[in-house]
Parts: structure tokens; C-alpha cells; sequence
């Protein structure tokens, strides 16, 4: 593919739905007992993963009129899958599920294509054990998995080792099958779409997020309604503020302070961008965002933000190449474990434009902005490294090809369609 330079963009965007959101509601619609509907829903690759195993563990899932609805099975009421269930490139699906599986009275497997099959699964096996699970793993701790059903879980009190919310959903998902109340302490805040869907008791003790799950947080069936995602609309976000002479308005975009940074950052670096509306649904923010070219300015990155905006990163770089000093980033480590080693990809490519890159093992930093050269960037088959190099292509004189686009299929396979929307 291909990418050309742009003059600038104008106009009026509605992106796809949430990705972190779609997952959830798919999960707590098929848990509940009885009927749920879905309004939103985003309709991509790593969504479809999601509904596949559900499928796949019995649960009647229909489409009628942009809706989803799904008739859900009720407390430990899943079906012994038929097949092993495929969670393709999907690192939620898989943590996710893990935790309900965990509780189920029957054997599955999980597997996933080569990118997932390369990321750590430690991280859930240790505390799924801790709750009594059990779980067959390779020396690796890397998919395929078999969890063993018909385990007695027992609540737990966890302290995250990382800061990632798939983990932390996984034990909470698991918890949710477990009369006594398992507790988590997060030091480093996280998103935290599981904690509002269900509503779970959360609090602030000793510097730490204390959340609360039990089986009285068990969902039941519900009307969803899943606003824009944010990590998709960052693309677009970026697009505008470094063209000249552009305007944009997205609508409807998840305004949840727990994946914001990525605006607060941009608004720090010099961005005008502005909230014009802000509603709440089911304890959800969202609203519509306006954005007018900047001239943006590099500034530190604090270590407290990387959790907030982990999935921005890629993008987030490519408009710190654009605005005024050096970009560089650390505290990021959690990049090398995604559908690339996103250190590794950003740099290479940074690299294929002409920039001298210093590597570090918790991130990078450009240091000689060049791009006068025609570059042959790799996407990994990475999504998000493929959209961020595609947005970079639009901006720069460098004539940029992506080796692969694909892999854009996972979390916005409309990508190319809404750019045309909006170019002038
Ligand atoms: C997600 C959490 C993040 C994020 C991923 C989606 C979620 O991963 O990178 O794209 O929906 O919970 P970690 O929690 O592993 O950091």
C-alpha cells in the first residue's frame, strides 16, 4: 500500500465502537441469564474472536438491525466447547475468557494465531492458580492453554504485578463465580471498563485502587450502548492537529478518564482540541471531540500516564516526529509484549524514514528527525503500526509504503474508507 501526502483534512467523523467496551458487553451479555442487546458494537476481526467462543460455549448470538443480541447462558451454565476455542490475534479475548473458563465445570482450550501465541500468559495463569484453577501450560506459559473445569475457586487478595486491566478483568471475571469477595490493589490506575459495567465497589486506600467482585456483582441481561473508541479516533486526532489549515469533529468518543491521556498529553504538547459535549451511560463518559491544526511541542511523558494511554503510543510518536524537539519515551516495556514488540517496530521504522533512533528496553527516542527518503515501512502485522505509519505517510514528503495493511482489520477495518470521508 501505497501512502501519499495530503493538504488537509475537514469534516465530521462517527468512528466504530469501543474495542475494550465490545469485548466486555459481548462477555457480560453471554453470562447473563436471558436476553441482552447490543447498540454499537464494533465490528472487527478481534470482536469477532470474541463472539466465536462464546458461540462456541453455546450461546445463540444474533445480528437484526445493527444490534447484537444475545441470549445468555446464566451462571455456570456454558456448554462444553465443541472445538478448541480460537481467539485469533486477540490478547482480551484470551485473558478474559481465561477467567470465566477458570470457573466452568468442563475442559478448554484456548489457542491463537502467531502474534498472540508469542505473549506472556504468566500473568493470568499465577493468579487463576492462586484461586484454586487449573491450568496446563507449556514451559513458555504461552497459548495453547488447557484449563481444567470442575475446580472449587476460592477468593483472593491480589496486588497487580503489572499494570494491565486484561489481567486484572481475568481475576475479576473469575471472582464473579465466587460467593466471598475477591479483592485487587492496583498501584497503577488501569482502564477500567470491567469495574464500571458491572458496577463493582472501588476505592482508594494507601495510594492503591482497591476493587471489589463477588458473585452478587453477577451480571444480568441488559441494553448496552458502546460509545466510540478513543484509540481508534487518536489516528484522526493526530491527522488533524498536524496538517495545516484542518478542522475535525468526531462524535461520540469514549471519554472514560481511564484511556483520556491521550488528549490531556496532545493538549499539553500545543493541540487544540476541544470536549463540546460530554454525556454519561452506565457510569461511561463520552462526548464529541473538536480539533484544529497545532503546532505541537514535545514535553516529558510521566510515567504515571503509560497505562492510560499503553494503545496510543504508536501514534502518539508519530506526532511527536511532527511537533517541535526530540520525542522519547520510557516506562514502557508493557509495548514489547502487544501484537508487535512495539519498541522494535517504532523504531525500525522510524529508522526506514531516516531518523537515528536510540533503543531502550523500556522504549525509545528520535533523536535526528529526518524523513527525505522513500521508506518501506513494516507493519509487523501490527494494526495499530500499520495505521500510525499510514497516518505519518498523509503528513511527511517521504514516500512511504506499508508492506502489509491487513492486520487493520483487527480494530477499524473501515481505517482507509473514513480518511476518504475527510480529506479536502
Ligand atoms: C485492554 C487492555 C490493554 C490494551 C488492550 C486492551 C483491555 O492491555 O493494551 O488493547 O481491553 O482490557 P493490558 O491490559 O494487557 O495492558
Amino acid at each position: 500500500m501505497k501512502i501519499n501526502k495530503i493538504e488537509k483534512i475537514k469534516g465530521i467523523l462517527n468512528l466504530p465502537g469501543d474495542k475494550s467496551i465490545s469485548h466486555r458487553a459481548i462477555m457480560f451479555a453471554s453470562l447473563a441469564k436471558g436476553r441482552s442487546v447490543i447498540k454499537g458494537l464494533l465490528r472487527a476481526e478481534d470482536i469477532f474472536s470474541t463472539i466465536n467462543c462464546f458461540e462456541n460455549l453455546g450461546c445463540k448470538i444474533v445480528e437484526k438491525n445493527d444490534e447484537l443480541i444475545i441470549n445468555g447462558m446464566g451462571f455456570k451454565r456454558f456448554k462444553t466447547p465443541q472445538s478448541p476455542l480460537d481467539c485469533g490475534n486477540s490478547g482480551t479475548t484470551t485473558r478474559l475468557i481465561s477467567g470465566i473458563l477458570a470457573a466452568q465445570d468442563f475442559n478448554s482450550i484456548l489457542f491463537g494465531d502467531k502474534s498472540l501465541s508469542k505473549r506472556p500468559m504468566k500473568r493470568i495463569i499465577e493468579p487463576l492458580m492462586l484461586m484454586g484453577a487449573r491450568v496446563k501450560y507449556s514451559n513458555d506459559y504461552k497459548l495453547p492453554l488447557e484449563i481444567i473445569g470442575g475446580s472449587q475457586l476460592k477468593a483472593i487478595e491480589y496486588r497487580m504485578p503489572v499494570a494491565s486491566a486484561q489481567v486484572k478483568s481475568c481475576i475479576l471475571l473469575a471472582g464473579l463465580h465466587i460467593d466471598e469477595k475477591t479483592i485487587i490493589y492496583e498501584s497503577q490506575p488501569t482502564r477500567n471498563h470491567t469495574e464500571k459495567m458491572l458496577a463493582l465497589n472501588t476505592n482508594f486506600v494507601d495510594g492503591n485502587t482497591k476493587i471489589e467482585v463477588s458473585s452478587k456483582n453477577y451480571p444480568v441481561g441488559k441494553e448496552y450502548i458502546i460509545p466510540s473508541d478513543i484509540s481508534s479516533a487518536a489516528f484522526f486526532i493526530v491527522l488533524a492537529l498536524c496538517l495545516k489549515n484542518s478542522e475535525l469533529i468526531i462524535k461520540n468518543v469514549s471519554l472514560n478518564n481511564s484511556r483520556t491521556g491521550i488528549i490531556d498529553l496532545l493538549v499539553k504538547m500545543g493541540g487544540n482540541i476541544e470536549i463540546q459535549r460530554k454525556e454519561n451511560i452506565a457510569g461511561e463518559d463520552f462526548g464529541d471531540i473538536s480539533i484544529k491544526s497545532s503546532n505541537l511541542k514535545n514535553v516529558d511523558i510521566p510515567k504515571s500516564l503509560i497505562p492510560n494511554i499503553i494503545d496510543e503510543i504508536p501514534i502518539l510518536s508519530v506526532a511527536g516526529f511532527f511537533a517541535e524537539g526530540n520525542f522519547k519515551i520510557n516506562y514502557s516495556e508493557e509495548l514489547r509484549h502487544k501484537e508487535s514488540d512495539r519498541i522494535n517496530s517504532l523504531c525500525e521504522n522510524f529508522r526506514a524514514v531516516g531518523c537515528s533512533v536510540e533503543e531502550y528496553p523500556d522504549g525509545f527516542e528520535i533523536i535526528n528527525k529526518k524523513s527525505n527518503q522513500n521508506a518501506l515501512i513494516q507493519s509487523f502485522n501490527d494494526h495499530r503500526i500499520a495505521m500510525a505509519f499510514s497516518i505519518f505517510g498523509m503528513i511527511s514528503n517521504c514516500q512511504i509504503e506499508i508492506d502489509s495493511t491487513e492486520s487493520i482489520k483487527i480494530s477499524n477495518p473501515e481505517f482507509y474508507t473514513q480518511l476518504k470521508q475527510i480529506v479536502s
